[in-house]
């Protein structure tokens, strides 16, 4: 992978000479897993933010470029040609699938929809009001307690099956947490419909009526899922590989990268804007305010939807998914007003020095929340709308962690700064 090496010495004249691997893009890293035994040093690196923690060949990011690839496709083309059950196929497995390998993974995905019916039952057992995101993540967990036929970690079929049950089953349970929370009768897959379409059907359809789903709508929420689908090593992906080091199950590592992703931080983030931007058109706040306000060294707030730990110039999937709202919103109506007030507030941030020079830009969550309320989802299940697209990037890196002959349980250093040894007083 390299030929070159970087040198380091300690205080005490002890070094170590480290090798320089490359990827096929992206900054060189100096591979320190030598350097405790020639040195006694540990590195220092809080939220691993100069560390990587894997080789990985699922999805590559340029945050100076603005650039994201799903196994070298650019999103901009996976976006506009793609439909999210390819780029599943994609992820999971590393090329496009041919028409009849489509075909066959469309037909194995349908096939695995339907969840016991005790899952169903088990969602019920919830209170009405529980946080979508509270039902999702214990529901998730529970799937080991239901098919633990194949939880075989070692045995690629069985890995390959759980990671199909995992891609199918999540909309029929998003829908029937959201049918849960309405008090509607859960709505049965059907498989003559396509994967968002199906989805759709069972989260807005009621046994009374007949349902036809949105085209417009449908080519929306692909959309989203597609952007979403995966993003390297982020919080919750660490978390899913960080859970299944130690040989967890794939339901159970998948469950604790839903717990991750429910953070204000990560996931959470455009339920944080939509109620940012509720409160500048209803609540007398105003944007000069709200910048302001974000700006302020004393004031915790953040403005929701800027800012990202990889992005620092754009987030390419803002751009796809700003120009969605404008088709959105016009074909279905929604929130027009609110739309209005992103795009001025994005422009009094774009052109105001304190973002320019921290290089803070919209996120993809920025503007996700308008498309999500123009299709009728509530804000409560943003985050599992979030959840069941990045299923897929989960696995996938859950699968990869697996097949790598150099993977190894998670267990990062730390320094210790509590009390010096002592004795227990006589
Ligand atoms: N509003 C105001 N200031 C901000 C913002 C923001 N949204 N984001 C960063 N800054 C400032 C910080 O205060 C800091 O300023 P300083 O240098 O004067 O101290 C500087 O920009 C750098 O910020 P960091 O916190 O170091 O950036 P980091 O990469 O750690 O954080 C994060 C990234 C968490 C996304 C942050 O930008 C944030 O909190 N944004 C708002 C929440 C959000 O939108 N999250 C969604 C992320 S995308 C996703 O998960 C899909």
């Amino acid at each position: 992978m390299t030929d070159r090496t970087a040198k380091l010495t300690s205080h005490d004249g002890s070094s170590a000479d480290l090798t320089v691997l490359s990827g096929t893009h992206g900054p060189d890293c100096v591979d320190v897993r030598g350097m405790n035994k020639s040195t006694g040093l540990f590195t220092y690196d809080p939220g691993f933010a100069t560390t990587a923690s894997c080789k990985s060949s699922i999805t590559f990011i340029d945050g100076g470029e603005g650039i994201l690839l799903y196994r070298g496709y650019p999103i901009e083309q996976l976006a506009e040609r793609s439909t999210y059950l390819e780029v599943c196929y994609l992820l999971m497995y590393g090329e496009l699938p041919t028409p009849e390998q489509s075909e066959s993974f469309n037909s194995i995905i349908t096939q695995h929809t339907m969840v016991h019916e005790n899952v169903r039952n088990f969602i019920a057992g919830f209170r009405y009001d529980a946080h979508p995101m509270a039902m999702l993540v214990g529901t998730v967990g529970a799937l080991s307690s239901f098919y633990h036929d194949s939880l075989d970690i070692n045995n690629p079929k069985h890995r390959e099956i759980s990671a199909h049950r995992l891609i199918a089953k999540m909309p029929t349970i998003a829908s029937y947490i959201h049918k849960h929370s309405l008090g509607q009768p859960f709505m049965y897959p059907q498989n003559e419909l396509s994967y968002v379409e199906n989805f759709t059907q069972m989260m807005f359809a009621v046994p009374a009526e007949n349902f036809t789903p949105n085209p417009t709508a449908v080519k929306a929420l692909e959309l989203i899922l597609i952007l979403h689908a995966d993003h390297e090593q982020n919080a919750s992906t660490s978390t899913v590989r960080l859970a299944g080091s130690s040989g967890a199950n794939p339901f159970a590592s998948i469950a604790a990268g839903v717990a991750s992703l429910w953070g204000p931080a990560h996931g959470g983030a455009n339920e944080a804007v939509m109620n940012m931007l509720d409160d500048i058109l209803h609540s007398g706040e105003t944007i000069e305010r709200t910048i302001e306000r974000a700006k302020d060294k004393n004031d915790p707030f953040r403005l929701m939807g800027f800012g990202h730990r990889v992005y620092k110039n754009f987030d390419p999937r803002a751009t796809l998914i700003q120009k969605m709202c404008h088709d959105l919103l016009d074909e279905l109506g929604g929130d027009q007003p609110l739309f209005e007030l992103a795009m001025e507030l994005e422009k009094a941030t774009l052109a105001d020095p304190y973002f320019i020079e921290r290089k803070l830009y919209p996120n993809v969550d920025f503007y996700s929340g308008i498309i999500l309320r123009a299709l009728g989802i509530p804000m409560s299940m943003f985050t599992v709308m979030f959840a069941m697209a990045r299923t897929v990037g989960w696995i996938s890196h859950w699968i990869e962690s697996h097949e790598d002959p150099e993977g190894r349980i998670g267990r990062p250093q730390q320094i210790y700064t509590g009390p010096a040894r002592r004795d227990y007083p006589a």
